[in-house]
Formats: C-alpha cells, structure tokens, sequence
C-alpha cells in the first residue's frame, strides 16, 4: 500500500501504520472523520473540513486533539508522500480502553492522518453517466429517536457499507438511501442533486443528511451560475423523472447520474447543467 500514515506523532509507511486492538474506533466505529483531496497540491478546503470534523466529534462527545496538531499533521504527512495528489484522510477514534461501551474507559484520542495517492473515478464514468440504485437501507433520521445525528461523519458506515453491497448487487455504482418515510437523503458515500425544467434540486438537511462539502459548493457554484436551487423533500419519482442528476462527494467531485434501478434518466447522459455546473466547481476547487 503506498503512501505515509502520520501516527502517534510520526510519519511512517502506510503498510506500517497499526492501531491498537483495543482502540474504540476499531471495536466500536468510535469514531469521526473527514476526507478531502488535493488539488494542486493542496488539500480543498481544508477549514471546512476542520469545521466539520470538530462540529462531528463535538456531537459524538470525543475531545478533539487541537487544531494545530491536526494541520501539523495533515502537511507533514502530505510532505512525506511525495505524490502530487493525495487522498487524505483525518481520523479520531475516542482512543483505546478496557472492554466496554462506556465512553469513559477510553484513555485519550487518537489521531491518524493518511495521505494516499489520489485515485479518482475513471474519466468514462464523468463522460458517460454512472446507475445508482434506490436501496432498501434507510438514512437514519435526524431527530429520530435514538438515531445518530447524520451530520456526525462517524466512521460507524455499516448501514452504507450495506447500501453499497445492495447496490453492487443491482450493477449500480453508488447506493441511494432514503429516510424513513421514503423521501430521498443522500447517496451511501456522497450527496444527490436533481435536475428539474432548469432549477437545482436537492434534499434538505432537515430530512437527514450529511451536509457534504462538495453539496455546498456545488450550491454556491449554481447560484453563481444563476441557477435556482432549492433544498426541498425529493422522493424516489423526482429522482426517476429528472431531466438529469448527479452526485457530488470531494474525491469524486460532480458524477453525473444517467439511470436509476435499471431505468434511464432524462436523455441518459450527462445533461448540459450538469455540465456547466462540474466546471464550475473544479475551476473553483483549482483555484483552491
Ligand atoms: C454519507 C455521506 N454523504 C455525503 C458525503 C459527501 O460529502 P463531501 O462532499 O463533504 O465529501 C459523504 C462523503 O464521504 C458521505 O459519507
């Protein structure tokens, strides 16, 4: 596995790098964290990243390393890899302990700073189109009794990983899950949009989402292309009937959508806002 792992202060190999057994965020899922990628070399948005990561451990009661800890690492790992691109990946488990779901048996966070080379999805998926496939699985409910806020990036993803599973199943690329009473949240991995007669579509936060990164400059760059955009409730039909559709995550950017469970969308290619909207969030995220 190539690439450096910044671990309990030092950089080494990314083959090397080993948590203990007993750390919580591999027992337990314990844990927040936060993926970005380079562009030019340095990693976008990064401060939103940073927000987001603290307002996560914050709703999951994990205490924070300092900020400053965090970007030491962050650029000396991303020095040591030596790639012009990275994947990088900010991890916080609440740290290792004794046995036990008590989150007082952990002894003190801990932090782990990957930077990988940067893989992005093949330039034919971003010319042609990707399936999703609405999936069985449903996006935990914000305010749902007992449920997890969404907007914490947990590393707890079993209910994604087995949305993807679903969806690997039905030939999709990407899962699509719904809310409890069938309204479209997000994508396992990543944000959904619609197009419909001209305006931007997309689901709210308040039905339950991870308000991704990508989702929020995307809505910036549309408004700044003079595109509508609404956050409304979309359910499964407005996504099947859409004159187009795409997914936005920060490594993979804008994906456009062309077929749902089997069933194209709109003209069954990337559609022209689509288009104007991608160039507009990769010129934004080159300028960085
Ligand atoms: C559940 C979920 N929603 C949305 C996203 C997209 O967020 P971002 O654009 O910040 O990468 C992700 C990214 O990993 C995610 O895991």
């Amino acid at each position: 596995m190539p690439g450096k792992v910044w671990i309990e202060g030092f950089v080494v190999d990314a083959d090397a790098a080993r948590v203990p057994v007993f750390d919580r965020g591999f027992l337990y899922g314990d844990s927040v964290y936060e993926v970005m990628r380079t562009f030019g070399g340095r990693p976008f948005a990064l401060g939103e990243h940073l927000e987001r990561l603290a307002r996560s451990a914050a709703l999951l009661e994990i205490a924070l390393p300092d900020r400053a800890l965090i970007e030491q690492a962050t650029v000396a790992v991303m020095e040591a890899s030596q790639e012009k691109e990275v994947y990088v990946r900010i991890v916080v488990t609440r740290g290792s302990g004794p046995i036990g779901l008590d989150p007082a048996f952990a002894d003190a966070p801990r932090l782990v700073v990957m930077a990988l080379p940067l893989k992005v999805p093949d330039s034919a998926l971003y010319r042609d189109g990707v399936a999703v496939a609405l999936v069985g699985a449903r996006r935990s409910s914000l305010g749902a009794p007992g449920a997890v806020d969404p907007q914490a990036k947990s590393g707890n993803y079993l209910n994604s990983v087995l949305a993807v599973a679903e969806a690997r199943r039905k030939s999709a690329y990407e899962a699509v899950l719904c809310d409890a009473v069938g309204r479209l949240a997000e994508g396992a991995s990543s944000n959904i949009f619609v197009v419909r007669i001209g305006r931007l579509q997309t689901p709210p936060l308040s039905v339950g989402l991870l308000e991704g990164i990508t989702r929020r400059h995307v809505i910036a760059c549309a408004r700044s292309l003079a595109i509508p955009v609404d956050e409304v409730a979309l359910w499964p039909v407005d996504l099947q009937r859409a004159d187009e559709a795409f997914l936005t995550s920060s490594v993979r950017g804008v994906m456009p959508v062309v077929r749902v469970d089997g069933a194209v969308v709109g003209e069954g290619q990337p559609g022209p806002i689509t288009r104007r909207i991608s160039d507009a969030y990769l010129a934004d995220a080159q300028r960085g």
